[in-house]
C-alpha cells in the first residue's frame, strides 16, 4: 500500500537501516525488503558452516543469490560473520585422525578461510564482522574458551582483521557481541577493542547485537555503551536488533504469543531506543534488524517452544505495527 512510508526513506538522514534474511524471507518477502531496507545481512548464509562446509569446499550459491538481489535493489550488505566460535564445521579445528590440529595449521586455514571469502566479496560489503562473540559472560572470564582461542590463543582476533584487511582494504571491519549494554560484558568488550586499536590493528567499528527485551536493557546502560565505545574513535553499528516481547528470564508456557499489552509497551521500547539512536547519529552507522518481519525470527520457540514471538515492527503480515509507527513519527 503506498500511505506506508519506506522505514529506510525516512531515516535517510540518520543511518542505513537494515535487516537479516535468509533463503526463506528472500524467496517470498523480496519486494517488501526493498521497499522498507536499504541494507540486508545474511543471517545464517554467509557464516562458517555454510560457506565452507569441508575444507576444500566453498558454496556459495546462497550467499550469490543474495548479492544479486542487493545489487538489483541498490542495498548496501553487512558481512556476518568471519570467525565465530558457533556454526563452524568441526574439521577446521581437526587433523585427519580427529586429533586437535596444530596452531600452524588453524592459521592457515583461517587464512585460506577469510582471503576466499572476503575475496569472492572484495568492495561489495561495507562492513564485516571480523570476529563475532569472543568475550566471555562469566563474570570471572574475560575471554570466551572457544577452539580458536584453545589453538592459537589471544592473537586469533588481531590475526582476523588484519587479514581480513589486506583482502578488503575498504570495508569496514567490526568486532560484534551481545550483551553489550550489560556493564560487566561492556569493559570486557571495551578493553578488547582498546587492546587492539592500541597495538595499531585495523578495527573500524564496534557492533552492538542489540538483542533487547520489554525490560532490559535499561536506556541509561545503552547510552553508556555507546559512549563508551564511541569514546575509542570507533564507529557503531546495531547489527542484529530485536525487542522480545518477553523477558529473557520468562519460560512461561501458558502464553502462546504475545499480548496486546505486551504489543504496547514494545513501541514505548522501541520509541525510546530509536529516540537514543538518532541522537547518535554521528556515531551510528547502520541499524539492522535480525529479521525482516514477525513471521520469522529466530526467538520463536526459543527458549520456549511452542510459543511465538513478534519482536519487530512489521507484523507477520508484513503490516505496520504501532512500533512502526512510533519510528516514522518522531520530531
Ligand atoms: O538449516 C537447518 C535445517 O536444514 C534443519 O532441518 C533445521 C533443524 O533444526 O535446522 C536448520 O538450521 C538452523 C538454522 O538456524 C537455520 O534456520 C539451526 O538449527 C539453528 O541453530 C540456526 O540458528 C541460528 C543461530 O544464529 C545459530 O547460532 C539462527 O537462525 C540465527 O538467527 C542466529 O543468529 C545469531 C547471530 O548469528 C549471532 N548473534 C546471535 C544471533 C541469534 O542467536
Amino acid at each position: 500500500t503506498t500511505t506506508i512510508p519506506s522505514l529506510h526513506s525516512v531515516y535517510k538522514d540518520y543511518f542505513p537501516i537494515g535487516a537479516a534474511v535468509n533463503s526463506f524471507t528472500l524467496r517470498s518477502e523480496k519486494e517488501f525488503i526493498a521497499k522498507h531496507f536499504n541494507s540486508i545481512t545474511a543471517e545464517n548464509e554467509m557464516k562458517f558452516e555454510s560457506l565452507h562446509p569441508k575444507e576444500n569446499e566453498f558454496t556459495f550459491e546462497k550467499a550469490d543469490e543474495m548479492f544479486s538481489f542487493a545489487d538489483e535493489n541498490h542495498l548496501k550488505v553487512r558481512g556476518h560473520t568471519l570467525i565465530w566460535h558457533n556454526q563452524t564445521p568441526n574439521w577446521v579445528f581437526e587433523d585427519e585422525k580427529g586429533d586437535s590440529v596444530s596452531k600452524e595449521r588453524l592459521l592457515s586455514r583461517m587464512e585460506n578461510h577469510i582471503s576466499t571469502v572476503a575475496g569472492r566479496y572484495k568492495g561489495r560489503i561495507y562492513s564485516w564482522d571480523v570476529v563475532n562473540e569472543a568475550i566471555s559472560d562469566h563474570d570471572d572470564e574475560y575471554l570466551r574458551k572457544s577452539k580458536w582461542l584453545e589453538i592459537l590463543g589471544e592473537d586469533f582476533i588481531s590475526k582476523a582483521f588484519e587479514l581480513a584487511n589486506k583482502v578488503d582494504p575498504e570495508a569496514a571491519l567490526f568486532y560484534n557481541d551481545y550483551n553489550e549494554s550489560n556493564p560487566e560484558k561492556r569493559e570486557k568488550i571495551y578493553r578488547l577493542v582498546k587492546s587492539l586499536v592500541d597495538k595499531g590493528t585495523p578495527i573500524h567499528g564496534v557492533g552492538l547485537q542489540a538483542h533487547w527485551n520489554l525490560y532490559q536493557p535499561n536506556l541509561d546502560d545503552i547510552r553508556t555503551a555507546i559512549e563508551r565505545y564511541a569514546s575509542l574513535g570507533l564507529q557503531l553499528q546495531i547489527t542484529e536488533l530485536d525487542v522480545s516481547a518477553f523477558g529473557w528470564d520468562d519460560k512461561r508456557t501458558d502464553l502462546k504469543e504475545p499480548t496486546r499489552e505486551i504489543l504496547e509497551l514494545q513501541a514505548e521500547r522501541y520509541d525510546q531506543f530509536f529516540d537514543l539512536l538518532r541522537e547518535y547519529r554521528e556515531v551510528i552507522t547502520s541499524v539492522t534488524f535480525w529479521g525482516v518481519n514477525d513471521k520469522y525470527t529466530w526467538l520463536s520457540d526459543f527458549p520456549v517452544k511452542g510459543r511465538v514471538n513478534w519482536p519487530f515492527v512489521f507484523d507477520k503480515n508484513q503490516e505496520p505495527k504501532e512500533s512502526f509507527w512510533k519510528l516514522i513519527n518522531f520530531k
